[in-house]
């Protein structure tokens, strides 16, 4: 298979001097090109920083990301940002919205940058996401004036705006309920079936059930894996209960 991003030996560390500690100690971990892919762990064992740094979001200090073939470390600030915008989407707990600008061109105004293309099309490929995802009559709303779920489908097509190769969701249903929460990944399964890549940081069994792979995650390091079938819709009960029997062997 072809991989996407290959991590090697990533250390990550905040503070100084002696105050200094390592968040990620020497993690390897790499990604399948079309791959489903979940990240779990308990709260504060680097499941975020170790998704912002083989996104390039975060530099690291010490190991090597390869991104589709490109040495993270070897490439400048715009280089980066430029695979990040064209090569990437970003899905968060809540999505950052701005409030004086209706849904449609929440949607749209990241593209607007992107002078290749026109209005036009942007505003096109916009409506076509909306509708996918099931938001297509409220484009003229205000963000205020939706549900916690549809917030999050306008997160879901802002950050598909892009065709990105793969999509990176930080805790994407961590503020839903659990339908909520299942319809967003229904989302995530059609992208994935597509041929986008998803990495998806969670606590929730059920989401993570909804992936092939969950790499779990203890103070800084990969301890564990554990590897499912593709989704097909049927197997959900089997699917979480060896979720929860992962969850519980390195108590999560
Ligand atoms: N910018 C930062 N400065 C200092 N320490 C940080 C910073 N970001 C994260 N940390 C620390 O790194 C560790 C890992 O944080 P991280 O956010 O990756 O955890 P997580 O597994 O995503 O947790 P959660 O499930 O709560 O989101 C924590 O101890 C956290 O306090
Ligand atoms: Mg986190």
């Amino acid at each position: 298979m072809k991989k996407i991003i290959i991590g090697e030996n990533i250390v990550k560390s905040f503070g100084a001097g002696k105050e200094k500690y390592n968040v990620l100690n020497g993690v390897s971990a790499k990604i399948d090109k079309g791959e489903f892919v979940a990240v779990m762990g308990p709260s504060g064992s680097g499941k975020s920083t170790l998704m912002f740094a083989m996104s390039g979001m975060d530099g690291i200090d010490g190991g090597k990301i390869a991104f589709d073939g490109l040495d993270l470390s070897a490439l400048s600030e715009n280089e980066l940002s430029d695979i990040r915008r064209t090569k990437m989407g970003f899905v968060f707990q809540q999505p950052t919205l701005l409030k004086n600008l209706n849904i449609l061109d929440n949607i749209i105004l990241p593209s607007m940058r992107d002078n290749r293309r026109s209005a036009l099309k942007i505003t096109g490929k916009a409506k076509a996401l909306m509708k996918k995802t099931g938001i297509a009559e409220l484009e003229k709303r205000d963000i205020t004036q939706v549900s916690g779920g549809q917030l999050q489908r306008v997160g879901i097509c802002r950050a598909l705006m892009n065709n990105p190769t793969i999509i990176f969701g930080d805790e994407p249903t961590g503020a839903l309920n659990s339908k909520s929460a299942q319809e967003i990944m229904d989302i995530f399964s059609e992208i994935n079936a597509e041929g986008t890549t998803v990495m998806l940081v969670t606590h929730d069994a059920k989401v993570a059930a909804r992936t092939e792979r969950i790499m779990f995650m203890r103070d800084g390091n990969i301890v564990s894996e554990l590897r499912l079938p593709k989704f097909g819709g049927t197997n959900m009960d089997d699917r979480i209960a060896r979720v929860t029997e992962k969850m519980r062997d390195i108590g999560i």
